[in-house]
């Protein structure tokens, strides 16, 4: 994957103008959870409050790829699809301080395990329902894997000990909103000082 797509994809996703100062990051920060928790919704709005930068890796590997995640794991499968992401996670982790928003599988390789759990960086693990999930996903087609209510509250419940085994910091969002949940996730990460002002 190379690294001018990378910086395109900074580029693109540059955080908007916002009234605070800017802040900057010890580690690159990795948010994880099941499908719909508000990994992106929330890195964006960090990105935004406190100026820094944040990538959304199903997005960049839609823009490397040129498909739609959907159409990745129709044409290579599931395994096609981790094998992406697994690339991506170590060109994300190796480089500079970030906010980087998971896709929700990212926890089942004990390889990405090993990678989220490294000092290196900093893992919040935004923890919500697959009920909860389903409702704040507008399109469940753009989800491959969250196919029906059953098995998406199946896959969370063998997925909640592997987020929670790569977690520094675990944030509850039942009945929060993005702004809520940034704040709350700002808040450990000054805390743990891996945010500065
Ligand atoms: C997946 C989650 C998706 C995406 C892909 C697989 C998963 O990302 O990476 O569809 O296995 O849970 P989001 O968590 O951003 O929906």
């Amino acid at each position: 994957m190379a690294r001018q797509s990378l910086r395109r994809d900074r580029a693109a996703e540059a955080p908007r103008r916002a009234s605070c100062e800017p802040s900057s990051l010890t580690r690159t920060v990795f948010f994880v959870g099941f499908m719909g928790a508000g990994k992106t919704s929330v890195a964006r709005r960090l990105a935004r409050i406190c100026r820094l930068a944040s990538v959304d890796m199903d997005t960049y590997i839609e823009r490397c790829e040129g498909k739609k995640i959907s159409e990745i794991f129709a044409e290579r499968g599931e395994s096609g699809f981790r094998a992406l992401e697994a690339r991506v996670l170590r060109e994300l982790a190796a480089g500079d301080p970030l906010l980087v928003s998971c896709g929700g599988g990212v926890v089942v390789t004990s390889d990405n395990r090993a990678v989220l759990a490294s000092d290196a960086g900093f893992t919040v693990y935004l923890k919500v329902s697959a009920d909860e999930a389903k409702d704040r996903i507008s399109d469940l087609s753009t989800r491959p894997l969250f196919t029906d209510i059953e098995s998406a509250r199946l896959r969370n419940a063998e997925r909640e000990p592997l987020y929670e085994s790569v977690a520094d910091a675990t944030i509850e969002t039942a009945g929060k909103g993005v702004a809520a949940i940034a704040n709350e996730v700002r808040r450990v990460l000054e805390r743990e000082g891996v945010l500065c002002r």
